[in-house]
């Protein structure tokens, strides 16, 4: 199983970094392809709780090489204090690489967005605030700049005043607001430049080296199917692709290696920013399974909303995905609960519809229906073997496999990654 993928099903916080962790023991390489610092992915072992952003998972496992790919996007400052953080707990000198393709974000980019979404008003997306978006629109509009010019501090400097320029009569003209300093801009990237220039390399080449020498390569995906550019709730996404397929061209790996993708899907539905979500529960149960949960954003810290799983967006995320396996997470989540819920399909002005449309105007407007499970009122937490659930949870689990049509072959039960179910062999 040369190269196999962590995929997010819904809108992102599904466990993946807890699922990476998991599945990297015995992996050799783990790698990050898209996405920045809106991820935040917590890892739990023995020793402590890690909250990554941009660095792989595989990180917190000694002896795993760990790759961030040509498709992210990477704020330097940002990415020293996350280093600083994994260094007090784990040496991960030597084991990590970052593609030179890999496009910065600036100071430029947070303060764009930042005037971005105050002008968007009511309209606003509810972005994590890390400059992702501007700095994707920058990478597509060729005035990036890339992880490897950090190796040039001269022409760096040079294009970031270039850059600037332009910036700046978008803050003062359109905008009305001060604009940036060079200094502003550069001074704190100078001082990462030490650290990061020795960890610049050609990812994918190091991972096609890899892939050829029968090595093991962990994907980890970034956000969910349905905050996929593409294929998510426009406009309500994040700016980049969110799909396996597009992971490994972004990584600039072949997709023929690709041999086995792990999607994740929680046992609930959260959303972190705005956009429509037909399943969202605003009552005392919403409010249970956040407290449960600890649906609290791990990279903004703002309240996540929650709501019942919708199985008619995780069966079209399957589609999307090409998912070839399901891992449940946070069902200990419903271990206090009389009745749990599953969204089975969708109606529209009385009429049902037929599977899952991401258009943002219709899913405002469609009405979920449900059916309902008892719960099993017991503590899961400790669980082993998915057979030795009680049959309450086996049938809530069952049911949610035979209508998206993948085996769910884990359950995770807490953040450990011990507190994983398996199916006996
Ligand atoms: P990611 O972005 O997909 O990696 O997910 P996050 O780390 O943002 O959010 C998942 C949260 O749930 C983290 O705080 C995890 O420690 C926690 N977690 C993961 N699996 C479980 C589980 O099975 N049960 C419970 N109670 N918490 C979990
Ligand atoms: P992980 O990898 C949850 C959401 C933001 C916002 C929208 C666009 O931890 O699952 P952006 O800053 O990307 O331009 O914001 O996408 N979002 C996430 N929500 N988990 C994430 O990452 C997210 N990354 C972005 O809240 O609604
Ligand atoms: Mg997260």
């Amino acid at each position: 199983m040369p190269v196999s993928m962590v995929c997010g099903l819904q809108w992102g916080d599904e466990a993946k970094g807890k699922t990476t962790h998991l599945l990297s023991e015995g992996m050799d390489y783990v790698a990050r392809f898209a996405g920045g610092p809106n991820s935040g992915h917590t890892i739990v072992t023995n020793e402590c709780t890690m909250k990554l952003h941009v660095v792989p998972a595989g990180i917190m496992r000694e002896g795993v090489i760990n790759l961030m790919g040509s498709g992210m996007v990477i704020d330097p400052v940002g990415l020293m204090g996350e280093l600083r953080d994994i260094q007090a707990e784990i040496d991960y000198r030597g084991r990590l690489f970052i593609s030179e393709g890999a496009h910065l974000i600036f100071e430029y980019h947070r303060y764009q967005e930042l005037l971005d979404e105050k002008a968007r008003g009511k309209g606003s997306i509810g972005t994590s605030m890390r400059g992702i978006g501007p700095c994707y629109a920058d990478k597509i509009n060729r005035i990036g700049i890339r992880a490897g010019l950090l190796r040039d501090e001269g022409r760096l400097r040079r294009i970031l005043e270039r850059n600037l320029k332009r910036k700046n009569k978008i803050f003062e003209g359109q905008y009305k607001s001060k604009p940036l300093t060079i200094d502003e801009v550069i001074n704190p990237i100078l001082e990462t430049i030490p650290t990061i220039k020795p960890m610049l390399a050609d990812t994918s080449r190091i991972a096609h080296k890899a892939v050829t020498e029968g090595k093991s390569i962990l994907l980890e995906g970034n956000q969910g199917i349905l905050l996929d550019l593409d294929h998510g709730t426009y406009p309500y996404v994040t700016s980049s692709s969110c799909l396996p397929a597009s992971g490994m061209s972004n990584f600039g790996l072949s997709p023929v290696y690709l041999t086995k993708i792990t999607g994740i899907a929680k046992s609930y539905q959260t959303r972190v920013g705005k956009g429509p979500f037909p399943t969202k529960l605003e009552d005392d149960t919403g409010e249970l399974i956040r407290k449960r949960g600890n649906e609290y954003g791990t990279t903004t810290g703002r309240p996540r909303d929650c709501g019942w799983l919708d199985l008619v967006a995780l069966k079209y995320a399957v589609r999307v995905s090409g998912a070839t396996e399901l891992m449940l997470t946070l069902l200990d989540v419903f271990d206090v609960f009389e009745e749990i819920k599953l969204c089975v399909s969708y109606e529209l002005n009385g009429k049902k519809l037929d599977g899952f449309d991401p258009d943002s105007g219709i899913l405002e407007q469609v009405k979920p229906t449900y059916k309902s499970f008892k719960g099993w009122k017991e503590d899961l937490s400790n669980t082993k073997w998915i057979e030795d659930f009680p049959e309450n949870a086996k049938k809530y689990i069952q049911f949610i496999q035979e209508f998206v049509g993948i085996p769910i072959n884990m359950v995770s039960i807490g953040p450990d990654e011990k507190q994983t179910a398996r199916r006996r062999e």
